[in-house]
């Protein structure tokens, strides 16, 4: 199989982890981790280097994924040439990432909630300035379309 990932969104310390991590366990799960190698990143610079948000990592941790040893990176042009699937969070992150593509990029870039089933929404909402109930619906979705994104994956010719 031997597929790359990397998820996007703004800052890489909210929305962009939690793929990141709930991927990566769905994967060890499966015995997978070794085939699809998974990354994240942020079309914003100010938080390169730092941790995922103290909130989404306490929400994560309550839902059983570990998101302290990962750090915030800003996405670049090079990404479209290492992935296979640039995975945005939301439209603004994908309008964004369209702007940067390379004409020549080897990455498919969808919005992550193309993989979702159980939601009517096509975003993963910011939950940088609202309160708790944000990060927890932050996983939810992404649950559910990190489930349907390893369904597609398998069955790529
Ligand atoms: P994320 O959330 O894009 O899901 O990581 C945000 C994190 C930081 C900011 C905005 C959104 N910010 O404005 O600093």
């Amino acid at each position: 199989m031997a597929v790359s990932v990397l998820f996007v969104c703004l800052g890489n310390i909210c929305r962009s982890p939690t793929a990141h991590g709930v991927f990566e366990q769905l994967l060890a799960e499966q015995g997978l981790d070794h085939l699809i190698n998974v990354d994240s990143a942020g079309t914003g610079d100010w938080h390169i280097g730092h941790p995922p948000d103290s909130r989404m990592q306490a929400a994560a941790r309550q839902r059983g994924y570990a998101l302290e040893h990962l750090r915030a990176r800003q996405v670049s042009a090079e990404d479209f040439q290492l992935f296979d699937y640039v995975l945005a969070m939301d439209a603004s992150n994908h309008r964004d990432l369209a702007a940067m593509q390379p004409l020549d990029s080897r990455a498919e870039l969808k919005l992550l909630l193309d993989y979702a089933s159980d939601s009517d929404l096509t975003e993963v909402p910011d939950p940088y300035y609202g309160g708790e109930a944000g990060f927890f619906e932050v996983i939810d979705l992404v649950e559910d379309a990190a489930r349907g994104l390893l369904d597609h994956i398998r069955s790529r010719p």
